[in-house]
Order: C-alpha cells, then structure tokens, then sequence
C-alpha cells in the first residue's frame, strides 16, 4: 500500500506521498503551459497550495491507498513528476493520470510508473476497473495509456468545472478480471 512510508518503484523511477515541502516544485510544474495545457491551464502559487491540501494532503488521509504521488528518478532523487490514482472529480471512478516536467518527456518515465500503477491499482487495491481521461487532442497521453494496457471506449463528457469546458475526452478502461486473465496468459486447454 502507498502510505507514508511506503513506495511504488521501478527501474528508473520511485513514487512518494507529497509532503507540504513540495509546494514550490509543484508550484513551478503548474507555472509551465506546456505541461498544464491539458491540465486545466496554468495555475498560481495560491491555486496550487489549495491543490496541495485539498485533493492531494487530505485525500491521503480521506482515501488511504489512493492519491496523487511525487515521481522521482531513483537514480539522482529529482522530482519529475506525478502519477495519481483517485477518483474523477464529482464521480467515485477511479483514474490513472500523470504529469511530467517537460525535461522529462520522451524517456519513457512516463508509461513506466503508469504501468506500474496500474498493476497497484489491480493487485493491491483489488480495483474492479480503471479508467483514464485525456484530451482529445492529448496524443502523447492517449497513446501512453493504450501502451499500459488501457483500451479506448470512445468519448465521454463530464459536468465538474474541472472538465465541463473540454467538452467531449477520450476515455479508457481497462477491468481487472480481464487484467490478470492477461496477466496470468492465456489458460491451458
Ligand atoms: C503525457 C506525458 C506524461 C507522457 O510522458 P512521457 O514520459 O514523455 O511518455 P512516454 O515516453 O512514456 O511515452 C510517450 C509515447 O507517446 C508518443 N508521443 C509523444 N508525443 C506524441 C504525439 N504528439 N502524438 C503521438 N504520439 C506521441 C511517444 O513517441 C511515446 O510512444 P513510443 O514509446 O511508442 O515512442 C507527458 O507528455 C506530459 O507530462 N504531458 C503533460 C501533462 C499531460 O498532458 N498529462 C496527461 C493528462 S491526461
């Protein structure tokens, strides 16, 4: 389970609770246009403190096992991103989601700890499903979550202030009985 003391690793990449020490890294990841341009939009130091408490600090608390974690290179400790699995915002679904500093895109870290996520969602929080949300136009994120194993069930729309202005987003799922039949191959005739 991912609690305070607890990680998701991979080769290259740790994944962590934030702490409140995180504030000015998060707050400069939420500065760049780049990387929030399917995120809702840039965000001020102010809107990404509330952030911080709100659905990230006392989600921790309200939903043990679930939130949105720091990810981190294992091998020099830099914070390159998040990963998250929590609900969509207004629904009780749960997502898998993420966002890296530009300086990290392409490497692959991105697909990596979603993977990895992915398997902790499934095994350790025995999720009955997953979904993910992505801008129709997000085709890097879209083609991250079919490489984990997501599949494309056309489009859905959202009324939370969060997404009701993107309108429709493509959505994927993924269950997990059909998951682990995968996992554990194909079954002997
Ligand atoms: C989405 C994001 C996390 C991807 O991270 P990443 O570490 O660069 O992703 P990966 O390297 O693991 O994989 C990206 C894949 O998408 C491909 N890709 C990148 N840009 C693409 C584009 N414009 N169109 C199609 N495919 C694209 C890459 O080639 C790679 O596929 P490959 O391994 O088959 O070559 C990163 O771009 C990001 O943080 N974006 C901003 C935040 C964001 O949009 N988050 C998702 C919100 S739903």
């Amino acid at each position: 389970m991912l609690t305070s003391d607890s990680r998701l690793t991979t080769p290259r990449l740790t994944l962590r609770r934030f702490t409140e020490g995180d504030l000015d890294w998060l707050a400069e990841l939420y500065r760049d246009a780049d990387v929030t341009r399917y995120l809702g939009g840039a965000l001020n130091r102010d809107s990404v403190g509330v952030m911080l408490r709100v659905r990230i600090l006392d989600y921790y608390e309200q939903n043990p096992g679930f939130g949105m974690w720091v990810t981190c290179e294992r091998a020099t400790g830099e914070r390159i991103g998040f990963h998250l699995l929590f609900n969509i915002q207004g629904e009780t679904i749960i997502q898998v989601g993420f966002g890296l500093a530009k300086s990290a895109w392409g490497k692959g870290y991105g697909t990596e700890m979603a993977a990895e996520v992915l398997r902790y969602g499934f095994e350790e929080r025995a999720l009955p499903r997953i979904v993910a949300i992505a801008n129709l136009e997000n085709h890097a994120s879209q083609h991250v979550l079919l490489k984990i194993g997501l599949h494309r069930k056309g489009e859905r729309s959202f009324p939370h202030p969060a997404y009701a202005a993107h309108g429709p987003l493509a959505w994927f799922e993924r269950d997990r009985e059909d998951w682990m039949t995968e996992r554990d191959g194909a079954p002997q005739l």
